[in-house]
């Protein structure tokens, strides 16, 4: 009884109910079965001795089963030992995200299957796969394109479209789905790309007033939402810093004056809401970086994506948006005290995500109930430029995103920080078995 509750405790992120028996089954047959009345994602499961029995309402729900399952068992030889329990479980919210950056540090494509392996392991299910921006590179290589491929001076490393279709299948078939981003107009490897559409002809910011910007831009996105079959797809619009040289430029000047426009803040919400508009009239859901809102002309079809600030999600659903937080930043210190992989340049301790901030984070917080349902959720952000090798990266992931699976998978009230640290103690143990560079807990 004792090691059954162990393993059953053990199960992370916590399930919504279980139920512990007395006693093993070895070797159990498995039947999985559909029962519509489960939540989209969730699943029941039984082991006695009369098997494993699985149902739930889709595919992603009898894989879910599974992964429990695969965290239940005990392995000895061939043979496999489950306790008995009953579990009812489903996820809290339906976006649970982890950014992956190949731009700033490129990790190639077996880094990005092992990333989403561990992932679908912990119940992930959105990978924001950060190809293209970041000072206006790009390590995606697009065939009808060839100026598209912007790598950092000195690099050659790539993705081809084969290796996305690869890596967007190998997702699928582990219930994530990747979602796909053209950062603008800031960070944006477009100017680069296509200096002709720039205000200055040469490369400086896109030209918001010239309407070749916009076919160009079309163009692009048709070849990447090819790419990447998400509904959501990314389109930037943070830190646009150099707006105002939008103020120099006769087009966009132009523009500006027919249309009203008060200032470039307007504009770029003008510009970002066509591009949203030209997504949805391809069946496409646009997403885009919370500054956005700091304008009041965005295109009600826009989706927001958190970053600055724990409060941003009121301000986007109240005005109609639905919203994802991405705010655990993992390339932020974690609080380990004289922590190898920490970037030495870091100074600002109040930017710290430790383990704990990490468990606590909660996309909904604040939100009135009436708006919940436009939060879809949460992600935690791998921005790689002061993560430079593939042990850095695991050992800023790793347990810190057990945390963020927890905090996105498992019912708020159903949170327990004592709880989660000692199964945590075991999940440190198998990952650092499967080869990761996990950190300690920190504390
Ligand atoms: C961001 O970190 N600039 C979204
Ligand atoms: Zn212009």
């Amino acid at each position: 009884m004792l090691l059954c509750i162990a393993l059953a405790l053990s199960v992370l992120p916590a399930p919504r109910q279980f139920v512990c028996r007395d006693g093993f089954v070895r070797n159990p047959s498995v039947t999985v079965s559909r029962d519509a009345t489960l939540p989209a994602e969730g699943y029941r499961l039984e082991v006695s001795s009369n098997g494993v029995e699985i149902a739930a309402a889709d595919d992603a729900g009898a894989f879910y089963a599974v992964q429990t399952l695969k965290q239940l068992g005990a392995r000895e030889g061939s043979g496999l030992t489950l306790p008995v329990v009953e579990i009812e479980d489903a996820p809290r919210f339906g976006w649970r995200g982890v950014l992956h950056d190949d731009v700033n540090n490129f990790f190639g494509k077996e880094a990005v299957k092992r990333l989403i392996d561990l992932m679908a392991a912990y119940k992930f299910n959105r990978l924001m796969w950060h190809l293209t921006g970041s000072k206006g590179y790009s390590v995606l290589a697009l065939g009808k394109y060839p100026t598209f491929f912007v790598p950092k001076p000195g690099r050659s490393s790539r993705y081809t479209e084969e290796d996305v279709r690869e890596v967007v299948a190998y997702a699928r078939a582990r219930h994530v789905e990747v979602v796909g981003e053209l950062e603008m107009p800031a960070h944006s490897p477009l100017p680069k790309a296509f200096p002709e559409i720039t205000c200055d002809g040469k490369g400086g910011s896109l030209c918001a007033g010239n309407e070749e910007t916009y076919r160009v831009i079309e163009g692009v996105l048709d070849e990447l939402i090819r790419l990447f079959p998400f509904e959501y797809f990314h389109i930037g619009g943070d830190e646009f810093f150099t707006r105002d040289t939008w103020k120099k430029c006769p087009k966009c000047r132009a523009l500006m004056e027919r249309e009203g426009l008060k200032d470039t803040k307007e504009l770029q919400n003008r510009f970002q809401s066509r591009i949203f508009d030209y997504l949805a009239s391809k069946g496409r859901k646009g997403i885009g970086w919370d500054e956005l809102l700091d304008a009041t002309n965005l295109t009600s079809s826009a989706a927001v994506m958190g970053w600055r600030s724990d409060e941003v999600n009121r301000k986007a659903v109240a005005r109609g948006h639905a919203c994802v937080m991405c705010r655990p930043y993992l390339d932020y210190p974690q609080g380990i005290p004289g922590d190898p992989y920490e970037y030495p340049k870091w100074s600002y301790a109040y930017a710290r995500w430790t383990l704990e901030r990490c468990y606590a984070f909660d996309p909904a917080a604040g939100v009135p109930k009436a708006a919940l349902g436009r939060i879809l959720g949460g992600q935690c952000a791998n921005w790689s430029g002061t993560t430079e090798t593939a042990e850095a990266l695991d050992w800023k992931m790793w347990p810190r995103q057990c945390a963020v699976a927890e905090a996105l998978w498992t019912d708020a009230g159903r949170k327990d920080w004592g709880d989660f640290l000692r199964r945590l103690k075991t999940h440190v143990e198998r990952l650092r078995s499967q080869g990761v560079n996990c950190a300690p807990l920190g504390l």
